[in-house]
């Protein structure tokens, strides 16, 4: 009798899903006039025989129920406050899944591309003091090549780095100052103009700096190093132009560009190693020949995705950025 009660009880407590048939189920069972509370109060009216073994089997069956409706109620209360704190009859929304910014997967397209080339990767500080951004890089401070630059300063009159930097060539000269050749490394990050904004120019943009330094190194060398990388990024059949150009820290300079329908596009500047960049941080020019690179992933990005305006990369418009 005992037994049959306990499945039923059981099995009735399956079905229960929410706070009001579990109190239901409560009564039916453990209530004044539950089923197992009137076997309880017939106990002392049973023959002597029976009286042992259905005393303890109806009592042990009350802990066993006692149990199992202190272990659910908890258990609805906590679902029935999610479901109070959420409108469920609300139309489904969909998630947001969010995604790399493109100028940062274009950043870490073309470090990994480099990584591949043996380049380690090692990255800078955003604000610079001059003799890194400029003196170094052999641009003095009465040079008109400093004019090529219009630098944002910083007004922190306790602090030596006092600007933010304009390019990532600063990086070369910090990273020279403390290693031995032989050196390959790029160097990405953020830079800084004080400029007007228009579809081609921001006033703060990404540069990844590229050098290599050892005993041997040619021009060849760089040519063959940045073909490699406009093939890698670009794809092998895409033209690539190498033409003469001016930075103060190299001699000689060029810039090369990539084939947009027809037109030229540059993507950066290189050049070998000036003799004086390499005084500058203590190395012999005579035993180290290097050359030094730096370009545009917004650029590049531009390229790549067909993008117009590059003002529209930071401009956060999701629905801009969600197209990556
Ligand atoms: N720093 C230069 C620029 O901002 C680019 C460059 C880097 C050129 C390294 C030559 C070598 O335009």
């Amino acid at each position: 009798m005992i037994g049959q009660l306990k499945n039923k009880s059981l099995a009735d407590l399956k079905l229960v899903n929410s706070l009001d048939s579990l109190e239901e189920w409560r009564v039916n069972y453990l209530g004044r006039k539950g089923e197992l509370t009137k076997i309880l109060r017939s106990i002392g009216s049973l023959p002597d025989d029976q009286r042992k073994k259905i005393g303890s089997e109806s009592n042990l069956l009350r802990v066993l129920l006692e149990d199992q409706y202190k272990k659910i109620k908890p258990k609805l209360e906590s679902n029935l406050s999610v479901y109070s704190s959420v409108d469920i009859t609300l139309p489904g929304r969909k998630d947001h899944i969010g995604r790399l910014h493109p100028i940062t997967s274009i950043i870490r397209e073309i470090s990994s591309a480099f990584a591949d080339m043996g380049f380690n990767i090692v990255e800078g500080t955003e604000s610079e003091i001059e003799h890194y951004n400029f003196d170094l890089l052999n641009i003095p401070f009465d040079h008109p090549a400093r004019d090529q630059w219009d630098t944002i300063w910083l007004d922190r009159p306790n602090r030596k780095d006092n600007l933010l930097r304009t390019h990532t060539s600063p990086m070369q000269a910090r990273i020279m100052e403390n290693t031995e050749p032989p050196i390959r490394v790029i160097t990405p990050g953020k830079c800084y103009r004080y400029e007007a904004t228009d579809s081609t120019h921001e006033w703060h943009f990404h540069q990844i700096e590229g050098l290599v330094v050892g005993e041997n190194i040619s021009f060849s060398d760089l040519k063959g190093t940045l073909y490699e990388f406009a093939k890698r990024i670009f794809g092998s059949d895409r033209k690539v132009r190498f033409r003469c150009d001016f930075f103060p820290f190299v001699e000689p300079g060029v810039d090369m560009s990539i084939d947009w329908k027809g037109d030229w596009i540059e993507i950066l500047g290189a050049g070998m190693v000036h003799p004086k960049v390499f005084q500058g941080v203590g190395y012999d020019p005579d035993k180290y020949k290097g050359f030094a690179f730096g370009m545009g992933p917004e650029r590049i990005a531009m390229l790549r995705y067909n993008i117009e305006d590059i003002r529209q990369f930071f401009s956060n418009d999701l629905r801009f950025l969600s197209q990556f």
